[in-house]
């Protein structure tokens, strides 16, 4: 797996707070930060499940699955795009959902 990433993301990737907040441009490596952040995560946790909210389908369309089909490894995963799951071969998932408020 050949992934480079910027020292920005690296920061971010590292981090150990429990919130941290990932500022920028429009296209300045928000989502695709995030998105190394959860397959690193899916590959070191065999079995892992992650969930990664958006408040639409159009932004999880536009960003998180449009750039994880651009990078994530198809030897070692696989996205089902009517479930919008990512499955891995350790067992690892990482699932693309709407987030929706209780009124
Ligand atoms: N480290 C990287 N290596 C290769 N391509 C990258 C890298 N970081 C970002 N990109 C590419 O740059 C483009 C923009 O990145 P990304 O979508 O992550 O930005 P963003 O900050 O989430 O933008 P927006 O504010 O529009 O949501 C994407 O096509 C992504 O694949
Ligand atoms: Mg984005």
């Amino acid at each position: 797996m050949d992934i480079d990433i910027t020292e920005k993301q690296e920061a971010f990737i590292n981090s150990t707070a429990f919130e941290t907040l990932f500022g920028g441009a429009a296209g300045g490596g928000k989502s695709y930060g995030q998105l190394v952040d959860a397959l690193l995560y899916a590959l070191n946790y065999p079995k892992s499940k992650q969930i990664i909210f958006r408040r639409t389908f159009t932004d999880l369309e536009k960003s998180l699955i449009r750039v994880s089909l651009e990078f994530y490894p198809k030897e070692i995963s696989q996205y089902n795009s009517s479930k919008h799951i990512w499955k891995f071969k350790n067992g690892s998932i990482i699932d693309f959902r709407l987030y929706r408020q209780r009124k």
